[in-house]
């Protein structure tokens, strides 16, 4: 059996009405994301923050799983030997029947304690003096990797990229490193690689392109792998 490894970013979660970062009207085209997505901004002003995530997350409970997330949940439970890294914060991937979802940039609906490092589930709205329930401290964020932060689970991540045979990138611009690399490192162990994406992100990047909305582009790729 093939072992696939997929990674998504923004776009598969786009026509759930969430939105992107670097299209046209993408997040980053509407706020500072030094201010906003990173350690320092969230040091100077803690509460700007969390009203930005905040917003997040509401949007996040709101938006419902796509078909681009159904198929790729199908994929899983009738392949077998899928590994299901996303960049996204969402739980879109989850609420379409996904296992095992490896969030290399955090979770919007988990909180974690700048100062003793425990997580929990983050409440719907969040505050700068929301007591830490471990140690007490009014010092929660959300549990979301910023820029100039490491990504979570890279060994696991290392470790399915070096034993795939087909890395997908799903509705991702690939222009934030370390996921932006996965192409390449697969490749270079052997793999073939596929892009999904709207507009494809760098001709000869990836052995194979397909175009298209991910609630179309998913379905009908899952459908030739499960043959049908
Ligand atoms: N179907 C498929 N692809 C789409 C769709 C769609 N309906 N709409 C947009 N896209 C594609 C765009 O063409 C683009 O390549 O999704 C990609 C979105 O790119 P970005 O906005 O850069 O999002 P992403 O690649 O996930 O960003 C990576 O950057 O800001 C950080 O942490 C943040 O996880 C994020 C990371």
């Amino acid at each position: 059996m093939r072992k696939i490894v997929i990674l998504t970013g923004a776009g598969v979660s786009a026509e759930s009405g969430l939105g992107t970062f670097r299209d046209k009207g993408g997040l980053w085209t509407r706020y500072d994301l030094s201010e906003v997505a990173t350690p320092e901004g969230f040091a100077r002003n803690p509460a700007l923050v969390h009203d930005f995530y905040n917003a997040r997350r509401a949007n996040a409970l709101d938006a419902s799983p796509n078909a681009a997330h159904a198929a790729l949940a199908r994929l899983q439970a009738e392949h077998g030997g899928v590994t299901l890294v996303t960049q996204n914060i969402d739980d879109l991937h989850e609420r379409a029947g996904s296992r095992d979802v490896i969030h290399m940039h955090g979770q919007i609906l988990r909180a974690l304690c700048a100062v003793c490092g425990a997580r929990w589930d983050a409440p719907r709205v969040m505050g700068p003096r929301d007591a830490c329930p471990s140690c007490g401290a009014a010092a929660t964020r959300p549990d979301i990797v910023w820029f100039g932060e490491y990504p979570y689970h890279m060994e696991r991540i290392a470790e399915a990229l070096a034993g795939c045979d087909l890395f997908v990138a799903i509705g991702t611009s690939g222009e934030v490193y370390p996921a932006a690399g996965f192409v390449e490192e697969a490749a270079g162990l052997g793999a073939e690689t596929l892009e999904i994406n709207l507009k494809p992100s760098a001709p000869g990047r990836f052995d194979r392109v397909i175009a298209g909305p991910a609630t179309q582009a998913v379905p009908r790729w899952v459908a030739e792998v499960l043959g049908g």
